[in-house]
Order: C-alpha cells, then sequence, then structure tokens
C-alpha cells in the first residue's frame, strides 16, 4: 500500500465486533482425535522452531533423511529439510500398497446422478499413475525438472495425470479448467511448458462442455506470447467417444486413452527427488501485473499438507474424506490429492455443481459414501442455506469435521453449518490460508481448542502471525484495531518464488515490513498476507478480507488489473475500473465502470463487449454483474482513478471525500444513473456491516 494519506488505512479503521460464544468440540470427536493432548501445542512452540517441523517431515517416506530442517542462509528464499530426496507420487500411492492395496484411494462421482460413480483403489490409482508415467517419459520425453500445463476439470484423470507427473519429478502447473484458453495460454507460456494436458468434455449443470475448444485458443495465444506448444494430450470424458466439435490437429493432439495402450502393465520407479525440487505451480493473482506462479516444493509442502490434513482434517486412513473444492484451485491440490492421499485415506472427488440437480444432491452423497469429514467454502454453504436451508436434516449422514475455507464467513451462515449441516455433532475448523501458503495459516485445532463462529482461530502449530500496522508495529491483540495480519517465521508449505519472478516474490512478500535486508535471521522477514485481520483478546484472528487491489468472488481471486485489462481490449473503452460488490452468496463480485474513447455513445453492445472480453481473458468466473458506461471517470489530480469513490455508489455507501477529486461534479451523475438503474432492477445489497462499509471506502488505495 502506498502511504496514500487520503484514505484511511485498514490499520486505523476500529472495528466492533460483537464477541461471538466459543463451541466445544463433541466429546466423540475428541476421543478419536489425532490431536487431543495439549502437549502438541508445547511441542510446536516458538522455541521449539524450526525443529518442530521434523515432526511432519517424519510422516513421510524419505530415500534419503535431511541434515538441516531449515536453512536461513538467503532469505527470504527459505529452504526446508535440505539434503532429504523422496518422491511424492511414492508417498501418496506406492506405500500405502502394502497393507490397503485394494482399498479405494479416490470415489470419483459424476455429475449425472444416473452415471456410475468410479472408485480407483490404492492398486489400481498405481497402475494408472504409472501407466501415464511411462507415457509422459517415452512418448513426450518430459523428465525431471519440466513444466507441463495441465487443463483439466475434476475428473480422475486429474490427479492421475498430477501424480505421473510427480513420479517423474516434472513440475505440473494445472490451470482451473473454468478459466478461459487465453488464460491458460498465458500461464502455458509463462511456465515455458511444451506440452499441454486437457480433455474434451465435461459435465457442468447438466451439460456436456466442449473443453477441448479452449486448447486451440491456449496455443495461440501462448504462441503470440513466444511459445510453442508441440503436444497437445487430449483426455476423454467417455473413452473412445470424442466430445469436441474441435478437429484434433494430426501431428500435434493425441488421445490419452488410445496412446495409453501402448503402455499397459509399465512400471516407472519414482525419481527421487531433492525436498528443494519444485512439485507444482500454481498460479494467483495480486493486485499488479499478471498472475503469479507460486512454486511449491515436494519435501516441504508435502510435508505440510500431510501435517496439517492429520491434525486440522483430522484424517484417519478408515475416513472417508470428502472436500468439494476444485482440484484446479490450492485447496483442491492440498486437500483433495496432496495431503489425503500421503495419509492413506479415502478422497472423494466430485464433478459437478453442487446443487445440480438440485439442493439435496451434496447431502446424498455424502449419505451413500458414508462421508465422515466435510469440506468446502462459505459460498458454497450460503448457496446451499438458500436454496434448501431443510435439506440436510433429510438424509442420514453424520460428519464427525467440517472445514470452511477461502473467504470469511458470516457467523449467522457458520452457525446454520455447524447446527444443520453438521447436526451439532460435527467440529468445524474455519482455515484461513492462501495459494501461496501450501497449507493452513491459521485455525482451531479440531480437538483441543473451541470454535469462534467467524473467526479463524490462532496460528497453526509452528506458525505465529501477527497483526502489523502501517509503521510496522505490532497492533495488540483486543486492542479492536485492525491492521495487516503478518506471518513472523517461515514454515515448510511456503511457496518458495514466484516462477521466474524472484524479485517480485521478494517485493510482494517481504518488502513491506522486512528489518533489515541484510539480516540471515528468519525473524526479520515477516510474511506479509495481503489480508486486513483483527486479534482478539484470546488469540483468535478475524480475517477481514484483502487489503490491495484484489476481488474476491466466490473464494476465488480475482486482480483488478487483469479485470480492467481484459476490458481494454474492447476497442470503444478508453478507461477502465474494477470494483467489488457486497453479494449475499459469492461473497463480492465484481462490477466494471467503463469510460469510452472521444465520438462514441454508450450503448448495451458496448457493454455486453466487456463482459464477453473478461470471459474470453479471464473466464467465466469473472463475469461482471454489471458494466456501468460513465461519461468521464473520478480522479484525482494526479489522474488516478477514486475507485473507493465508485465502488460506493455500487454498494450504496457514502462515497466519502471528493476533496480530493479534480473533477467531483461528475460524481452525482454517475451516482444517479447507476443508482437508479439498480433501484429499477430490484438490485440492492442488505444493509451492509462497519467493516464491509469500511471495506468499500478504502477500496483501491493501493496503487
Ligand atoms: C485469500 C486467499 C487458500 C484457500 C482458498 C483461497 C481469503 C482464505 C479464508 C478464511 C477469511 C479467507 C483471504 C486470503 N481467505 N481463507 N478462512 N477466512 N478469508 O486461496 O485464492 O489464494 O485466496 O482468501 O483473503 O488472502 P486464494
Amino acid at each position: 500500500m502506498s502511504g496514500n494519506d487520503e484514505v484511511v488505512s485498514e490499520a486505523q479503521i476500529a472495528v466492533h465486533w460483537r464477541e461471538e460464544e466459543l463451541f466445544y468440540p463433541p466429546t466423540r470427536f475428541v476421543g478419536q482425535a489425532n490431536a487431543s493432548d495439549p502437549a502438541i501445542l508445547e511441542r510446536f512452540s516458538e522455541d521449539n522452531f524450526p525443529e518442530c517441523f521434523k515432526e511432519y517431515g517424519d510422516l513421510l517416506e524419505w530415500d534419503h533423511y535431511w541434515h538441516t530442517t531449515l536453512d536461513t542462509s538467503n532469505p527470504p528464499f527459505w529452504k526446508w529439510f535440505v539434503g532429504g530426496k523422496l518422491n511424492a507420487s511414492y508417498n501418496c500411492v506406492d506405500r500405502h500398497l502394502k497393507r490397503d492395496r485394494n482399498k479405494a484411494a479416490i470415489v470419483w462421482v459424476p455429475e449425472l446422478e444416473e452415471d456410475d460413480t468410479v472408485i480407483l483403489t490404492y492398486q489400481e490409482l498405481y497402475q494408472r499413475v504409472n501407466e501415464m508415467a511411462a507415457m509422459l517419459r517415452d512418448f513426450c520425453g518430459l523428465k525431471a525438472g519440466d513444466r507441463v500445463t495441465l487443463h483439466l476439470p475434476m475428473v480422475p484423470e486429474l490427479p492421475i495425470t498430477m501424480l505421473a507427473c510427480a513420479r517423474l519429478g516434472v513440475v505440473h502447473s494445472e490451470v482451473f479448467a473454468g478459466f478461459s484458453g487465453a488464460a491458460c495460454g498465458g500461464r502455458i507460456h509463462d511456465s515455458g511448458s511444451r506440452v499441454l494436458i486437457t480433455i474434451d468434455g465435461y459435465y457442468r449443470n447438466g451439460e456436456l462442455l466442449d473443453h477441448k475448444e479452449k486448447a486451440d485458443e491456449a496455443l495461440a495465444v501462448a504462441k503470440s506470447e513466444g511459445s510453442e506448444v508441440e503436444q497437445v494430450l487430449v483426455w476423454r470424458r467417455n473413452p473412445g467417444k470424442y466430445a469436441s466439435n474441435t478437429p484434433m490437429v494430426a501431428g500435434r493432439d493425441v488421445f490419452v486413452d488410445e496412446l495409453l495402450q501402448s503402455y499397459k502393465h509399465q512400471v516407472v520407479a519414482p525419481v527421487s527427488m531433492p525436498a528443494e525440487a519444485p512439485l507444482f505451480l500454481m498460479y494467483t493473482s495480486g493486485s499488479t501485473g499478471k498472475p503469479k506462479g507460486c512454486q511449491h516444493s515436494t519435501g516441504g509442502y508435502l510435508s505440510y499438507v500431510t501435517g496439517t490434513a492429520k491434525y486440522y482434517q483430522d484424517i484417519h486412513p478408515e475416513d472417508t474424506y470428502w472436500c468439494l473444492a476444485d482440484i484446479g484451485w490450492i485447496t483442491g491440490h492440498s486437500y483433495i490429492v496432496y495431503g489425503p492421499l500421503s495419509l492413506g485415506t479415502t478422497t472423494v472427488m466430485y464433478e459437478g455443481v453442487p446443487t445440480y440437480p438440485d439442493a439435496g444432491r451434496v447431502w446424498r452423497i455424502a449419505e451413500r459414501l458414508g462421508v465422515t469429514i466435510f469440506h468446502t467454502a462459505p459460498t458454497t454453504i450460503r448457496m446451499l442455506r438458500k436454496l434448501g436451508p431443510e435439506e440436510p436434516k433429510k438424509y442420514n449422514y453424520h460428519f464427525k469435521h467440517m472445514t470452511t475455507v477461502g473467504e470469511p464467513i458470516e457467523p449467522e451462515v457458520w452457525r446454520w453449518y455447524h447446527d444443520v449441516v453438521g447436526k451439532n455433532e460435527a467440529v468445524v475448523v474455519d482455515t484461513w490460508w492462501q495459494t501461496e501458503n501450501g497449507g493452513f495459516l491459521g485455525s482451531t485445532l479440531p480437538g483441543i481448542q473451541p470454535m469462534k463462529p467467524g473467526s479463524c482461530g490462532p496460528g497453526v502449530l509452528g506458525v505465529f502471525p501477527v497483526v502489523l500496522d502501517e509503521e510496522g508495529n505490532e497492533v495488540e491483540a483486543g486492542s479492536g484495531r485492525a491492521g495487516n495480519i503478518c506471518i513472523r517465521n517461515p514454515w515448510p508449505g511456503i511457496l518458495q518464488t514466484i516462477y521466474g519472478q524472484p524479485d517480485r516474490f521478494v517485493q510482494v512478500y517481504y518488502e513491506k515490513y522486512c528489518r533489515d535486508k541484510n539480516s540471515k535471521d528468519w525473524r526479520d522477514w515477516p510474511y506479509f498476507a495481503g489480508d486486513g485481520a483483527m486479534k482478539a483478546a484470546d488469540g483468535y484472528f478475524r480475517i477481514l478480507g484483502r487489503v490491495d487491489d484484489v476481488i474476491n468472488v466466490a473464494g476465488h481471486r480475482l486482480g483488478t488489473k487483469e479485470l480492467e485489462s481484459a476490458s481494454l481490449t474492447v476497442p470503444e473503452v478508453a478507461e477502465a475500473a474494477a470494483v467489488p460488490v457486497i453479494d449475499e452468496i459469492r461473497g463480492r463480485v465484481v462490477e466494471m465502470y467503463v469510460s469510452l474513447k472521444p465520438g462514441l455513445s454508450p450503448s448495451k453492445e458496448i457493454s455486453d463487449k466487456v463482459a464477453a472480453a473478461i470471459e474470453v481473458e479471464i473466464g467465466k468466473i469473472a463475469r461482471p454483474k454489471n458494466v456501468w458506461i460513465v461519461p468521464d471517470m473520478p480522479k484525482t489530480r494526479s489522474g488516478k482513478i477514486m475507485r473507493r469513490v465508485i465502488a460506493g455508489i455500487s454498494n450504496f455507501t457514502d462515497p466519502g471525500d471528493l476533496t480530493t477529486l479534480a473533477n467531483a461534479e461528475v460524481v452525482e451523475g454517475i451516482r444517479h444513473s447507476v443508482q437508479s438503474e439498480k433501484l429499477a432492477k430490484g438490485d440492492v445489497p442488505r444493509e451492509l456491516s462497519p467493516q464491509e462499509v469500511a471495506e468499500i471506502q478504502s477500496y483501491g488505495h493501493a496503487d
């Protein structure tokens, strides 16, 4: 954030929360919990850092044991478990064969209810991963260190492909299937992939979507940026039946199911990788520039997700664990694939929309499969609550544990989750973390620490958060003031770097609060998370949301700059500004303001073009709720668009002080036309909380 004094910084906003009542974990849960002895808190205390993380490392099988738990010689490029060697695919598959060969590893539920559920035992997963690895090695010529882009939806072929890459030490970079071909193309180029792995189609809302068509666009965009993709591997949703209208390109595109026939029964020895070797890239949005390729390590990352999945998700090998996220996001990588499989449990994957064909679908799946642990996001909880508040009662499932992740959850919604979805018998964890972090950063330890609706809890084991003001002073617990949440120490799951941009990595996460750039002491390098937060007297954190120009739509980060650049691809558009609008279900949605080049008049056609451009450049998930064409943007004297003013208009809040505007006279006209159209459509937000108002009023000050 700049020291722009015309706005109130997050740290200065006094927040008056009602202290929520605590909930205690059910005795039955505590009785079986992986962590129920408070001695664990002592083992992971700051005095025992960093050696405490040996406990997580020891949950894995190593080919060579490490000699140094944490190497801080080149801050902030921390190295964990240095000297150690291991293979992630071996740890998630092979090591379970001896005892659990015939146990379900992955249970895949297709979206159409009449279609059969697919169960892959650990033995079958082993076979399929090996055959795919053999093909990637021998047909594509891929080897350790190469990057491969995956653009796959929620089908079993996604984890199979990830684990096949990991077996070879190949770095996978999965792009969420809902992202557009163009977004995928940018990530192909950035990661330097010469192979794209995709699928012909998949089901969404009862419809078989054509997904392969995005591959051609992705390749065209990658090419325009200077990257040539040599091979496109196409899985088929129904083997043998091609579901896309896009022709296969001879010499470039191949059907994976056909090709795999030549690799039947092949076994590939897992490649022993240094702990520090990258396992995967996951792109995420920031306030400026292009999405950042967060690079995660093999040893540190896998240890961290295994340890946190064990203690915070309370996964036991005999559980049936269901995380409703998409593997295209970090949550799915860590807590559908790597964490659960490393622990040898059964992980459930669902292909489609949670409310398809009706609001009971999720609970029917939970009942039929005997799901014991359930994991989803506030946006889904809000939607299920709205569409079927009584549905959970109709089904005979019993969760012992539930997770919420991705955005702040309103205490009211939390209580419905706990009381109705959890039937008052499940423990709930609200896990705060980010793509960059590999695994949880803030959460209650479910068998030991009580729950508080709306707060994630304290820092997790071995992670020590602090709330800092703009000057770097600690904002005291219980002071009722918010600030920037930072993590004082490194942890094994942290990203290693932004792929190809080490300087940006240092700048984004460390520059703001680094006390001494020459210091080799981790204590001088707090990690800046980019979230506003408040620490209560009991040490629990309440996360308020992003302090940068990132809009969190249904738990997914969209960068203001990406939305604005996409709008500017429309030739008529001269200027564009994205603002968040508070939304009952999705948390926040995007509204775009654009002004046109001279001589052009506003039309629905142009607004539609802007919405379409965003869909093409980013994906459907970013589609703006409204596109407002305005005669001029409210600007400061130095020409900066004052996003907080238009954000205030869109949210019906006070747009704040206008005296610093160079053209304050435009505001009233914009307000009138936008708000009267919204009123006519009945599109008025509910009454906002003081925190939400503060968020809108300080939006966009991170220029
Ligand atoms: C941002 C990270 C990591 C999983 C999915 C999102 C927000 C995440 C919570 C939570 C309040 C949360 C933060 C964070 N966030 N979890 N439990 N309570 N806010 O990953 O796309 O990297 O987004 O999501 O604002 O910075 P992501």
